[in-house]
This record gives C-alpha cells, structure tokens and sequence, in this order.
C-alpha cells in the first residue's frame, strides 16, 4: 500500500492564506493525499496568527510547519503550546514556547514530523540542526517519519537529505520561496526536495510586491514591504511512501498555478 504525504511550502499573507482555503482540499482529492503538512510561518508576513492556524487546519492541514518568524505574532504562543500540530523549529533554544516535533496516528499507523531551521545565513543561533535531529531520531519509533529543513542554503538541506537518507521517509527544505527542481529518491530510499517553494501571490519576489523589492536594491528610500495582489501560486512536492518499508516510492512536485486555478 502507499501513504501519500503532502507538503506545501511556505504559505505568504492573505492571499497565500485565501489560496489554500480555496485549492488545499482540491489538491488532496486529486493527488489522494493521505496526510498534509504546510509551513505557515509567513501567513501573517511575520508569524501566523492562531485564527490563520485555523483556517489552514480547516482547510485539510494536518500538521502546520514554522521557522525563523514563529514568534512574529506572539499569541501564537499560547496556540502552540495547547496544539502540538503547530511546531517551531526543533534546534530553537529549549525556554521557548512550542513542540519541535510530533508523532501523530494516522490509519497506516504513527508518523512522525520534525522541523527543523538552518544555520547558514540565518539570524538565529539555534542548536546544530544535524546533532538536534540524530537526539530526536534516537527517541521515535514511528515507521513514517518526516523532517522539514527551515534554511537558506542549498548546501545545508542536501546535506540533511543524504545525511537522513535511508533513516527517515522524506526530508525538504522550506524558507527561500523559490520551488527547486530536484525532487527526487535519495538512493537510500528517502524523499527529497531542497525547497517546497510557496503558497500566495504568483507575481511577486517572495510574495512581495516586485517594485518595492526593486527599490530596496537599487538603494531607494525605505518602503514597508506589502504583499503583491494578482492571481496566486500553491506549490508543493507529494511524498508516495511504501507503507510496508517507510520507503519513499516517488517525490513529485503538484504545484499548481492561476490557470490550474482556473479550472477548478
Ligand atoms: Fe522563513
């Protein structure tokens, strides 16, 4: 039999948050997701309030994903202490609010999911995200286990893929916004993509409108970033798991488009 998992990057203010009320629920009927895991961290640009938790849960979420912005809307806290399908990365310091991984039942049996945030170019100073991982591994007995890599380099996730490989049943990268093209079968058998890409407006530079981005690079006055409007983009990579073996089948990118939308 297979278990199907769903991963949906980075989900980008409003309109990435309308955009998975609208297509979340199509997309898991057409690919027969059997399990969905979506990165909420910029729902609210800065963070994720618990009403856009909700609504990304009443869409068909099961498990909600964050990373560098976790605590941009502080009363996320409280959320995420009462609600272990909201995790922060798992390397955070240990006094912060927040589980940094899970174990849920499904009807093929217990999965596991663990996120977890880079080092390289990050602000943060977590805990070393490949010795945190081997420590949280070492505690779980799920058969289905999955790990989110929250990173800017390319260098960092693929290294936690092949590190991973053979070890756990896929491993992805969120944070960059921008869907890579190397979904694939680790040779171990292991799932992988270095970066889901993300959910919200389709012309824009990481959902923000593209002129105020120009500005700051050419060096213009300051301008408060706002979200781009226009037609929006869901991109996310479908993990076919072998349920007799843990084993990733297949890693496909499902993504889907304004004029995918359109047909709907
Ligand atoms: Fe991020």
């Amino acid at each position: 039999m297979e278990f199907k998992v769903l991963c949906v990057g980075d989900v980008v203010a409003s309109p990435g948050v309308e955009r998975i009320r609208r297509s979340l629920r199509y997309l898991k009927q057409k690919t027969g997701a059997d399990f969905v895991i979506v990165n909420g961290e910029n729902a609210a640009v800065l963070g994720m309030t618990p009403d856009q938790a909700e609504d990304i849960f009443d869409a068909g979420a099961d498990v909600i994903t964050m990373g560098n912005h976790t605590f941009g809307k502080r009363e996320l806290c409280d959320y995420m202490d009462e609600n272990h399908r909201v995790l922060r990365p798992a390397n955070f310091a240990p006094q912060v609010p927040g589980y940094g991984w899970g174990v849920y039942e499904t009807r093929f049996g217990d999965v596991a999911v663990i996120d977890l945030i880079g080092r390289c170019n990050m602000d943060y100073t977590p805990d070393n995200p490949f010795l945190m991982v081997e420590k949280i591994l070492s505690k779980i007995t799920a058969k289905f286990i999955f790990v989110e890599l929250h990173a800017e380099a390319t260098s960092e996730k693929l290294a936690m893929g092949y590190m991973l490989d053979g070890r756990v049943s896929a491993v992805w990268g969120t944070h960059t916004h921008v869907p890579t093209a190397d979904a694939q079968v680790l040779p171990k058998g292991t799932g992988y993509v270095t970066d889901l890409g993300m959910t919200g407006p389709q012309h824009s530079v990481l959902g923000i409108r593209p002129d105020l981005s120009i500005a700051k690079f050419r060096g213009d006055l300051y301008q408060r970033y706002q979200w781009a409007d226009g037609p929006t983009k869901l991109e996310a990579v479908l993990f076919t798991v072998d349920t007799a073996t843990g084993s990733c089948l297949r890693a496909e990118r499902v993504d889907l488009y304004a004029e995918t939308a359109a047909r709907r």
